[in-house]
């Protein structure tokens, strides 16, 4: 078992699946983050945080997501440098450049990395906030749920400020293009890894995981750039 998971093609499996995964993740964290753009004060934003750090399921899928991060990163530079290893020197010879190979599939470890470096700041912003230091803008509010007044943490105020700061919102505006790029090859490279993927289905799937890719990066980029434009003071 450990020998498969080892080899190329085990690696790549693991790559596939955890960045199936971690799609799925974006998918929930992008909707419930698109409830920062209700122009309530952050209630109903306030109280889906509330209900997604109560839910058991999420308490159990919260390690699991820890694990998929780290066995995507780790697996993904293993791999790269497996590769470039068996290319050798081919890698740079000039004028090999092959007809439908974008960019993105190119520098899938760059944006990669970029995209790391984007995580740490973002841990760093919100869940090292919310879960273990702590903030004085996480003050408890009252707001409805289901008719019942309920003490919720203040989640939206600390984003909200987070995002008055005009450097944050490049840095997010920025990441958000970086993942659409590493998302736009890792849709359908996920699916072709995992079997799921011929001549007719390779095309559809270009085109789903373009338009998934850019609905997440956008999306996140969006949220991040109203916040400072319209959500402020
Ligand atoms: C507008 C953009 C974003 C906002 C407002 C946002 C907000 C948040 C907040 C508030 C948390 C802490 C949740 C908690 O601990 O209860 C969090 C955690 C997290 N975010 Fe984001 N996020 C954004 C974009 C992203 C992007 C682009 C990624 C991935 C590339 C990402 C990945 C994560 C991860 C892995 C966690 C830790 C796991 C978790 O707590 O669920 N986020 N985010």
């Amino acid at each position: 078992m450990s020998s498969l998971l080892c080899s190329s093609i085990g690696k790549k499996l693991l790559m596939g699946l955890s960045g199936l995964f971690l799609m799925m993740f974006l998918l929930i964290h992008l909707t419930v983050n698109s409830l920062l753009l209700i122009p309530d004060g952050g209630d109903t934003f306030n109280a889906a945080a509330h209900f997604m750090a109560t839910n058991p399921f999420i308490a159990v899928v919260e390690p699991l997501l820890a694990i998929g991060f780290i066995v995507h990163i780790v697996w993904g530079i293993l791999l790269t440098l497996q590769n470039r290893k068996a290319r050798g020197s081919a890698r740079y010879a000039s004028g090999n450049k092959t007809k439908g190979v974008t960019w993105a599939s190119q520098n899938m470890l760059i944006l990669g990395i970029t995209l790391f470096a984007f995580l740490v700041l973002h841990v760093a912003h919100f869940w090292v906030k919310m879960k273990l230091t702590g903030d004085p803008l996480l003050n408890d509010v009252t707001v409805n749920i289901a008719g019942v007044p309920t003490e919720v943490e203040n989640a939206y105020a600390l984003i909200n400020a987070t995002f008055a700061e005009l450097w944050v919102v490049i840095v997010y505006v920025v990441a958000g293009i970086g993942l659409a790029l590493h998302l736009s090859h890792g849709f359908w490279s996920s699916f072709q890894t995992i079997g799921f993927s011929n001549d007719i289905w390779r095309k559809r799937l270009t085109i789903l995981g373009n338009v998934y890719a850019w609905f997440v990066g956008i999306g996140f980029s969006l949220i991040a750039l109203l916040q400072y434009l319209f959500f402020q003071g």
